[in-house]
């Protein structure tokens, strides 16, 4: 464990620590573009210059590819520093079109960010800025603006070290140089693409579905499980904040994930999430039931209650399917309220759609539901099935044909979605979804993860924790 001095202070580094890291470790600041803790190091923007003191006036280097020697004494913060940075700067806005105004990264842009804190000055050069493609089509997700982009190859690394699709390169020489697909490889095979939005330090690679959809500063994340399999990445959901809703305009706005992004979780999925996650606005604004129905006829959540309560009570063998989609709070009500009643049963809510891909090295999983393990550590890994005398069936969630339900048997049905089968069910009731609801899943290897709500829920949809305590019968019912 080598001493070393950074800014004075005595640090203790590990011994394969380079500064950049041992410093980041300790809470000193270095600025970084190209370097990344999960990329391999490249060291080729130079904002990470630091002053080495040593005999004869100390030296600078860069700091993310510097190893860390015993007694090394190190300024990350220095004239010397600031005026090397400075130069850095204005050489890596050299060509840079300076639209922030129109960039869907300002806010979060670093480039602007160190303009600020270690340039401020206009550009000192006289030539015209070299222009470049302004939208190159990159995939079917992606649009880059080569004009914005400062050559940090951290999207290029990525496709090599992580998502492994070799994808992208670098074309050309000098301020000619672009980022451009692979000539055999295609970046629509990417199954992680999208994290090179997140990676690029500026505004170069850009989301098509976020494309100037909103400014980062009207919206907030919200922690998140992605249910898009039972890996359960942890996420952030993108909407807009409370303080700047929209009256007027759009209001549908207001309730509209704006984007997902991943939560760094070492115990789940690193820095990462696939682009499945990434669309998952597609699954949750799909459209809404809203009502509570007896055989397709509205009815207030009164008489559904009071109608499902009477099923329950009169069945000889009910059976409930019960949701791989419900939170373990839920699926703790179920068993506590009706688990005693039922003979229950964990089904998948949702299988891999056509050509999807079921399952990877990297984060992919074949089961596409998140909380399988959380369900079958209630209520076993029995496949459903049913009896000769099952005479009620409660279906919690989707993904049930009803043409495999026993054909005289009563059926109560719970599901979040528009979908014809819920006027089919003697009681219906519409429930609540995941971002309307704080709750964990658990993973396939067993890790607990918390979702947060971000939208309200109508009045008239059913909490389904609430909901099965309001329908046990009887001190039968409990588990
Ligand atoms: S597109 Fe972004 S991540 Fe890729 S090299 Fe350019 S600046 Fe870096
Ligand atoms: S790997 Fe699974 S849980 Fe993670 S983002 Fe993709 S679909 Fe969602
Ligand atoms: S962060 Fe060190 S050279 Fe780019």
């Amino acid at each position: 464990m080598p001493e070393i001095f950074i800014n004075g202070q005595a640090v203790q580094a590990d011994d394969n620590q380079t500064v950049m890291q041992a410093a980041l470790a300790h809470g000193f600041f270095i600025p970084y573009f190209c370097w990344h803790p999960h990329l391999s190091v490249h060291g080729n923007c130079r904002i990470c210059t630091v002053e080495v003191e040593g005999d004869g006036g100390g030296w600078l280097d860069i700091a993310c590819n510097m190893p860390v020697a015993k007694g090394m004494r190190i300024l990350t913060d220095s004239d010397k520093v600031r005026a090397r940075r400075k130069q850095t700067m204005q050489f890596i806005t050299l060509n840079h079109p300076v639209d922030c105004g129109i960039c869907d990264k300002a806010g979060e842009c670093t480039l602007q960010d160190y303009h600020v804190a270690y340039n401020g000055s206009p550009s000192t050069s006289r030539d015209p800025k070299v222009q470049s493609t302004k939208f190159f089509p990159l995939s079917q997700r992606i649009i880059l603006d080569n004009e914005r982009c400062i050559l940090c190859t951290r999207c290029v690394r990525f496709t090599r070290e992580v998502s492994k699709s070799n994808a992208l390169g670098v074309r050309n020489r000098g301020d000619h140089s672009l980022i451009r697909p692979t000539e055999d490889r295609s970046f629509d095979a990417d199954e992680y693409s999208d994290n090179v939005i997140d990676l690029c330090p500026v505004g170069a690679l850009l989301s098509r579905r976020f494309h100037y959809k909103a400014r980062v500063w009207y919206l907030k994340p919200t922690p998140s499980v992605c249910p898009g399999c039972e890996r359960g990445c942890s996420i952030d959901l993108w909407h807009r904040r409370p303080e700047w809703k929209l009256s007027a305009l759009d209001a549908r706005q207001n309730n509209r994930i704006d984007r997902v992004t991943p939560r760094e979780n070492p115990a789940v999925n690193g820095p990462w999430m696939c682009n499945k996650g990434r669309d998952l606005a597609a699954t949750f604004e799909r459209a809404r039931a809203d009502q509570p129905l007896l055989k397709g006829r509205p009815v207030d959540s009164t008489a559904a209650i009071a109608n499902a309560r009477q099923l329950i009570g009169d069945a000889r063998h009910p059976v409930a399917l019960v949701s791989s989609w419900g939170s373990n709070e839920e699926l703790a009500s179920f068993k506590q309220a009706l688990g005693g009643r039922f003979e229950c049963f964990v089904k998948a809510d949702v299988a891999a759609a056509p050509g999807e891909t079921l399952a990877d090295a990297i984060l992919i999983r074949p089961d596409k539901n998140p909380n399988t393990a959380g369900a079958r550590a209630l209520f076993g890994a029995a496949p459903p099935r049913f009896a000769a005398d099952t005479d009620l069936v409660l279906v919690w969630g989707e993904g049930t044909n009803f043409g495999d339900l026993p054909p005289r048997a009563k059926v109560i049905f719970l599901n979040a979605w528009l979908q014809p089968e819920n006027g089919h069910a003697d009681v219906f009731f519409p429930i609540s979804v995941q971002t309307e609801r704080a709750g964990h899943y658990t993973n396939f290897e067993g890790v607990e993860s918390a979702f947060a709500p971000c939208f309200a829920k109508a009045d008239t949809v059913a909490d389904a924790e609430a909901l099965f305590a309001a329908l046990a019968v009887g001190p039968e019912s409990g588990a």
